[in-house]
């Protein structure tokens, strides 16, 4: 049997991913600093320790064929835009990642695959919001507009360097914007689905939600089941990346409040207010994805939203009662 090892397996892609590879009948190994916070993962090892630490990196790869690497200092706008988390994110991020590429090789793991982002695009191909350019070969000249986008370029490049000059297999996925239940929805690291079905869910009928920035910036938004269907193809493929996972249905952020709004079955009014906004506009571009993997998009946005409003509002109503 296959022993795979999950970084960041308390986190929401990696908590998915966990059930799916159980599913598929691997033994699957999990590290986070945290357990999963609305789920008990059916992981046959769940470790909790810190992979910036080299002696916690051993101990997780012991006796491991694939890691998947998806542990990271991260979070939405409101966390990675800011410019107050720059050298936590960097330092934290580009840690883990050195560790794991360079043990990887040095414990004998035959594959791994490393989560990067659309954020690592150039802020110059952004600034249309109707007609945003994020094609793999668009990455350079480099000019990603966040600190977070700059360190998953660099360590897509690490990894690829492993590649070149020890052999290491690696599938590298630039993701975008990925959304469902049993994600980060409250707290400040929250992206722009589960904050606004949070604001819908908790708002009175006729009341307002506040939207940071115009709501004109456009975004693509991917449902989590099928980022993870896209993950194990490209896994199970022989194409190394970087590719794309993401939807190509985009829409501005003000629409999307509105797709929630009409979900919930509330009407409500919009309060567009100073905020971190990032780029203006980024939608995915799957053609390569589609040629290589034969993978694309199967789900619209407001089927995705469905589900993932039923859970963020079943997660506030359980707040809320808690609270009286
Ligand atoms: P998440 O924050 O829910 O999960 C990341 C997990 O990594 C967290 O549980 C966190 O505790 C863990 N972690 C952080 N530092 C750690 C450390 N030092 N040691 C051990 N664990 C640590 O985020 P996610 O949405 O599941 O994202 C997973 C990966 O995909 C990340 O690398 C992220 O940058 C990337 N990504 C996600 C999206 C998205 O839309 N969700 C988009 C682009 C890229
Ligand atoms: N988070 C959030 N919360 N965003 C809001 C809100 C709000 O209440 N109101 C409006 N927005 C706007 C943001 O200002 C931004 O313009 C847009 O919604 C999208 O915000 P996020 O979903 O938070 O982030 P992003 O799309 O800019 O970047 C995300 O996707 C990347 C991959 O495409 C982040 O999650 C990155 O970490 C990720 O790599």
């Amino acid at each position: 049997m296959k022993k795979v090892l999950v970084c960041g397996a308390g986190g929401f892609i990696g908590g998915h991913l966990v059930k799916r590879l159980k599913q598929e009948g691997f033994w699957v190994r999990g590290v986070d600093l945290k357990h999963h916070e609305y789920t008990q993962l059916p992981a046959d090892e769940f470790i909790i320790g810190d992979l910036r630490d080299v002696q916690v990196c051993k101990e997780v790869l012991k006796d491991i064929d694939e890691v998947y690497q998806l542990a990271a200092d991260m979070g939405g706008a409101g966390y990675i835009f800011t410019g107050e988390n720059d050298a936590n994110v960097m330092h934290n991020s580009a840690t883990i990642n050195l560790n794991i590429a360079d043990l990887a090789v040095k414990m004998g793991v035959k594959k791994v695959f490393y989560s990067s982002s659309a954020c690592m695009y150039p802020a110059y191909n952004q600034e249309d919001p109707d007609n945003p350019k994020c094609s793999e070969d668009s990455a350079y000249p480099a000019a990603p507009d966040s600190e977070y986008g700059w360190e998953k370029l660099f360590s897509e490049r690490l990894f690829l360097a492993y590649y070149r000059n020890y052999g290491l297999e690696v599938r590298i996925a630039r993701f975008h914007n990925i959304f469902g239940p049993e994600g980060t929805w409250q707290g400040g690291k929250e992206k722009a689905p589960a904050a606004i079905c949070r604001k819908v869910a908790e708002a009175e009928e006729g009341g307002f939600i506040e939207i940071w920035g115009d709501g004109k910036q456009t975004r693509s938004f991917l449902y989590i089941d099928e980022c993870i269907e896209a993950v194990r193809r490209l896994m199970e493929s022989d194409f190394t990346g970087p590719v794309n996972i993401g939807s190509e249905e985009m829409i501005s952020i003000n629409g999307l409040a509105e797709l929630v709004m009409d979900i919930a079955g509330k009407k409500l009014t919009i309060k567009n207010i100073p905020g971190p906004v990032g780029v203006r506009g980024r939608n995915s571009d799957n053609k390569l994805i589609r040629e290589k993997l034969g993978w694309d998009y199967t789900m619209t946005l407001r089927q995705g939203l469905e589900k993932t409003y039923a859970w963020i509002n079943q997660q506030v109503q359980a707040k809320k009662k808690v609270a009286v």
